[in-house]
């Protein structure tokens, strides 16, 4: 700040004019240190530069010499001459909207009381802008770059002499000469660029002109604009000089770097242009740069937040899951859907897809079992609390011919059960394999499975503290383990499927076939039911048919039927599985009978589970002739309804569960719920 400090005041400088006057002169090649009072928006920057307005709107600043000077001589009353020259730089917010200005001011006051901000440049005001009734006038020089028709502004980029009022009395657009090619070159006010401005005051001529050229070019011969101005009687005695910086409705920044001043003849000290301090230089460029870096990098964060918020809500909602208060008590039977997911690979290898939902392979990431997952859709909520229940209490249900339920996971609308890997799969894709890329099952696999079953059964029915209806035996809910033992899957699941239904109808849940006439009337699951469907299951696996596949014509005998002609016409052997090889024959007829007493229409007639896993055993009897009462059950199936308008079947594709729903007559809807019974 070396240049700031050349504060030069040169006072009592004898001059021809007398002993009485004296010339004053100062140069401020910057403002740091400079002799000069601010008001209004006006301040020094820390860099030296006196900054009228910064880009506030509506305001306007004064940067004022705090010391009257006088413009006349004091004997003769004759206008003094002065010189001065500045370098000014406006800089406006938009290039296309600015401030009204800056002027070069001679006024009674260096606060000028009363002055307007915007159109009235913070030199006069609404009721005073003409100079009248003003006792102490304003001369003004402006650098105008807002037109005003009220002040018949020529356009809002020019250089004006303003004599008590806004009105100039005379104006011309900014320009310059260039010294090079001495043609006017016109000059943009608000172009950011410093500009020199160069004011002469003649005081035996009382001209006043004013010359302006871009900063660090050459100073113009002519001057732009003058006028003839009588500065004895247009301004008072003491007099102030300073500069006037207005915003209105849209703003700029006014700066001025550098002034130097002489009254009294002469000219003012040549400013040294190298030595002013230095503009906000990248204000322009610079904050629109950072401005756009710092959007972008707004926008970057926005998105990447957003992202982070959006795959946090993802994994959020991607392993949600629904637990209720009522569910704590069996925490332990619960596995996590995150865990779950993990295990499953996220839900990739279907093992299998029956009536209840999808079946996926997976490892446990904790233990390394291998486990089957099941999703299981369900809607209602209502039932869930008892399944789950349920579901707890069916997981201390041990049994080796039971597939072990090893969990739980609840989630909004799905159920997934956690079960024991079974390796070889489901029996029916064994007995119907279409791949033929299977074994045929001999008789003695087919001997032992039946056995495993019947045992699995009977635990359920008789070997654990409630009696467990399996509702829905069939080939396909029997999985074979690596020894290819038999085990029983999904046993009461169908019961996730009774809860919550309108209490005048009844699901009656099972598959078509191994589907106890009884169920048809009364909706209900019993353990007879169960041995009936256990009954079409030992004809299933000893003729390698399904009970009723879904080509066969309703009317056509089905396997029962087909039996126990067989039975009648003393060949009961003919209906073996013809690809069978040999086989234990008297076995296979102890088989065959005992399906087809298990299918017996009415259920006092069947044998309770105790009984069929005695004859599979040898110690129970089976009868050498065929009841009198047994057969053509699908007819009878079908007739047992009292009216076939009440029973409505829906036929799936064979080996999915079936959906039967009955309107029960009113004598039996009490009995309905019962679905465990004793
Ligand atoms: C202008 O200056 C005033 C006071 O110094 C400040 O409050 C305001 O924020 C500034 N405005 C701009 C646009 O720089
Ligand atoms: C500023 O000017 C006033 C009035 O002439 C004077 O009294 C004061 O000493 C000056 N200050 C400096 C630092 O020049
Ligand atoms: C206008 O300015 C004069 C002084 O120049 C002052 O006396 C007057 O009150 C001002 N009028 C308004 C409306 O501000
Ligand atoms: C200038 O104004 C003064 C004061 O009003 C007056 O005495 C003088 O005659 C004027 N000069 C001219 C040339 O009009």
């Amino acid at each position: 700040m070396a240049a700031a400090v050349l504060a030069v005041l040169v006072a009592s400088l004898p001059v021809l004019l007398g002993p009485a006057e004296a010339a004053t002169e100062f140069v401020f090649p910057g403002f740091a240190r400079a002799n000069v009072t601010t008001s209004g928006a006006a301040v020094v920057t820390a860099s030296g530069l006196l900054r009228l307005t910064n880009e506030t709107n509506e305001v306007f600043g004064h940067g004022f010499y705090p010391a009257p000077l006088r413009f006349k001589d004091a004997s003769t009353g004759a206008p003094l001459s002065f010189s001065t020259t500045f370098v000014v730089a406006i800089l406006p917010r938009y290039p296309d909207a600015h401030g009204h200005g800056i002027a070069f001011a001679l006024a009674p006051s260096p606060t000028v009381p009363g002055a307007v901000a915007g159109k009235y440049l913070g030199l006069f005001n609404t009721s005073d802008n003409r100079g009248q009734g003003r006792s102490a006038a304003v001369v003004a020089v402006e650098l105008d770059t807002a037109k005003d028709e009220e002040f018949s502004d020529i356009d809002n980029n020019h250089v004006g002499i303003d004599i008590n009022g806004l009105v100039s009395v005379n104006s011309t657009p900014a320009a310059y000469v260039d010294p090079g090619t001495a043609s006017l070159v016109s000059l943009s006010l608000v172009s950011g660029n410093s500009l020199q401005v160069w004011i002469e005051y003649d005081g035996a001529s009382m001209r006043l002109e004013v010359t302006v050229s871009p900063a660090g070019k050459p100073r113009p011969a002519g001057p732009l604009v003058s006028s003839t101005v009588n500065l004895s009687s247009a301004v008072a005695d003491d007099t102030y000089i300073g500069f006037s910086g207005a915003n209105g409705a849209a703003s700029s920044s006014h700066y001025v770097l550098g002034w130097s001043f002489r009254v009294g003849g002469g000219r003012a000290p040549d400013l040294d242009l190298s030595k002013l301090p230095a503009l906000p230089s990248s204000k322009k460029t610079m904050p629109r740069l950072l401005i756009v870096i710092l959007v972008l990098a707004a926008v970057l964060v926005l998105v990447l937040v957003s992202g982070a918020v959006a795959a946090l809500v993802r994994r959020r909602r991607r392993f949600a899951e629904e637990e209720e208060d009522w569910e704590i008590e069996y925490g332990p039977h619960r596995i996590r859907y995150r865990e779950l997911h993990a295990a499953t690979r996220g839900f990739r290898d279907v093992i299998g897809a029956g009536g209840f939902g999808t079946v996926y392979h997976g490892v446990l990431r904790r233990s390394g079992a291998e486990v089957a997952v099941k999703k299981v859709a369900h809607g209602s909520r209502q039932g869930m609390r008892e399944f789950v229940a349920e579901i707890a209490s069916m997981s201390r249900l041990r049994h080796r011919n039971l597939v072990q339920l090893l969990g739980y996971c609840r989630r909004r609308g799905e159920l997934i059960l956690v079960y024991d890997y079974m390796v070889n799969g489901s029996l029916d894709k064994h007995l119907f394999d279409a791949s033929g890329n299977k074994p045929v099952l001999s008789w003695e696999r087919r001997a032992k499975i039946v056995r495993d079953v019947a045992a699995g059964l009977l635990y359920l029915h008789e070997g654990w503290e409630q009696v467990v209806v399996h509702r829905d035996i069939k080939a396909a809910n029997v999985l074979l383990d690596a020894d290819m033992n038999a085990k029983l899957s999904d046993f009461g699941l169908a019961r996730l499927y009774d809860h919550g239904s309108k209490p005048q109808t009844t699901h009656v849940i099972g598959t078509l076939g191994y589907l106890a006439p009884e169920m048809s009337k009364t909706g209900k699951a019993t353990t007879s039911t169960d041995v009936f469907a256990f009954g079409a299951f030992l004809l299933e696996v000893a003729c390698g048919r399904r009970p009723m596949s879904c080509d066969d014509d309703l009317d056509s005998p089905g396997l029962v039927d087909l039996v126990l002609d067989r039975w009648k016409a003393g060949r009961i052997m003919d209906a073996k599985d013809p690809r069978m090889g040999k086989c234990d024959e008297a076995d296979l007829e102890l088989v065959l009978k005992l399906g087809l007493l298990c299918s017996h229409p009415d259920p006092r007639s069947r044998p309770s589970m105790r009984q069929v896993v005695q004859m599979l055993e040898g110690t129970g009897t089976v009868p050498e002739t065929p009841p009198e009462d047994l057969g053509s059950n699908n007819r009878l199936f079908f007739g047992y309804s009292e009216s076939f308008d009440e029973f409505a079947t829906m036929i799936f594709p064979e080996s999915e569960t079936t959906t039967v729903t009955t309107q029960p007559s009113s004598s039996h809807s009490d009995e309905r719920q019962e679905l465990i019974s004793g």
